[in-house]
């Protein structure tokens, strides 16, 4: 008895045995199959999202594809200054830079189109990293089954967008007088705007960076819905790499200088330049328009739409602020990595 249960137990350590220098090996031939692959696309292209933090630790998640960045432009948010940028800077630090032009102008695409524009996105190799950008909601490529890009973002203060904008198209600025512009002449005030109930100045047309944030879904474009807000939010902290105010042009491209080099890098000294003496493209320039009165105010304040566009602004701004002051701290450029490892073990 005893034998046979010794012969019993060297047979299932001998099967053992096998079965694990089997495993080993498949598992070895697997192994180098991938080194083989990641030696073949890094060959051919310079891992960005390796580089940007110092050669450490993010994952190669995507060995074969260029990073993708997406800037899904809220319109007159001073998007225009921002992506002058990129044209500025793509030929230097090397990356394509594309204008995805929705017909119609709409915010929002057909099924079909999206499937397409998700595909397309996500397996076109342009052989440099890109840089898409245009007035499309926010889309949920994983629903494609599509990789992401990664996305960005500039609100702006959403009384002061609406306001800036009914006189910029009223009055132009000081830098372009030349330029006509859609309702030149137009010497209604923003005041009787609102007191006369005009369709141009309904509180329900400030319900625009919520719904962008929000999607592609029928409730996102309900004006003062809040599952739309909350949905909103949600997309901001889990799906936006960063999210900019145009009141902070600067700081945000100082954070996107510090933590995407490979894209930004020159882009805070660009920009500075740029403001300096092309005043038009800054959005803090003043320009014609005369604020509106406490009574105004009052009437958007009471409105659904401006309290949740309001409390969305206000969360992008906190989240901005803790970013920045992460990122950004003054014996900290945020272009030093601030871990390390230690203690590691075994030997
Ligand atoms: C988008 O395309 C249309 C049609 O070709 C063109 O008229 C329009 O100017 C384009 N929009 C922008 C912002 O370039
Ligand atoms: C993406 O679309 C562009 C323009 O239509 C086309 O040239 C390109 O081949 C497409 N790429 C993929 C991978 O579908
Ligand atoms: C000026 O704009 C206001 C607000 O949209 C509008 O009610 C008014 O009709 C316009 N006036 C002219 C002369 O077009
Ligand atoms: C200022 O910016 C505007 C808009 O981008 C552009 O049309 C104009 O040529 C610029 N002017 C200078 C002096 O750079
Ligand atoms: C605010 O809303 C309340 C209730 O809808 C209304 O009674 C009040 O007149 C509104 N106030 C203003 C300033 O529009």
């Amino acid at each position: 008895m005893a034998m046979r249960t010794c012969n019993i137990s060297a047979r299932s350590v001998f099967l053992f045995n096998i079965l694990t220098v089997l495993v080993l090996v498949t598992y070895l031939v697997d192994l180098e199959k991938k080194i083989a692959n990641a030696k073949a696309s890094s060959q051919h292209n310079s891992d960005l999202l390796n580089t940007q933090v110092n050669g450490a630790l993010l994952p190669s998640i995507v060995p074969s594809q260029k990073p993708t960045l997406f800037y899904n432009r809220v319109p007159k948010t001073g998007s225009t200054s921002f992506v002058g940028l990129a044209y500025d800077l793509c030929s230097r630090n090397k990356f394509k830079v594309l204008h995805v032009n929705v017909s119609k102008n709409a915010h929002t695409m057909s099924l079909s189109d999206q499937l397409r524009f998700a595909r397309n996105l996500s397996n076109w190799d342009l052989k440099q990293p890109s840089f898409y950008h245009g007035h499309i909601a926010y889309l949920d490529f994983t629903k494609f089954g599509s990789p992401p890009p990664i996305f960005i973002n500039l609100i702006r203060q959403p009384l002061d967008r609406m306001v800036s904008y009914y006189y910029f198209l009223r009055y132009g600025d000081d830098f372009r007088p030349h330029l006509i512009r859609r309702k030149q002449g137009n010497k209604t005030s923003f005041d009787d705007c609102v007191k006369e109930g005009q369709a141009e100045c309904d509180p329900n047309n400030l319900w625009l960076q919520v719904p962008f944030f929000c999607g592609h879904h029928a409730d996102c474009w309900i004006p003062g819905s809040s599952w739309a807000f909350e949905q909103a939010k949600n997309n901001l902290i889990k799906n936006y790499l960063l999210v900019g105010v145009t009141e902070q042009m600067e700081e945000f491209v100082a954070v996107l200088e510090a933590t995407l080099p490979n894209f930004f890098k020159g882009a805070l000294k660009l920009i500075e330049i740029s403001f300096t003496e092309n005043k038009s493209e800054n959005p803090k320039t003043k320009r014609f328009k005369i604020p509106p009165k406490s009574e105004t105010i009052l009437r958007f304040k009471n409105s659904t739409v401006w309290q949740l566009e309001n409390e969305f602004y206000q969360f992008a701004v906190r989240q901005f602020e803790y970013v920045k002051s992460r990122t950004l701290n003054p014996d900290f450029s945020g272009k030093e990595q601030q871990f390390f490892y230690e203690k590691i073990r075994p030997k």
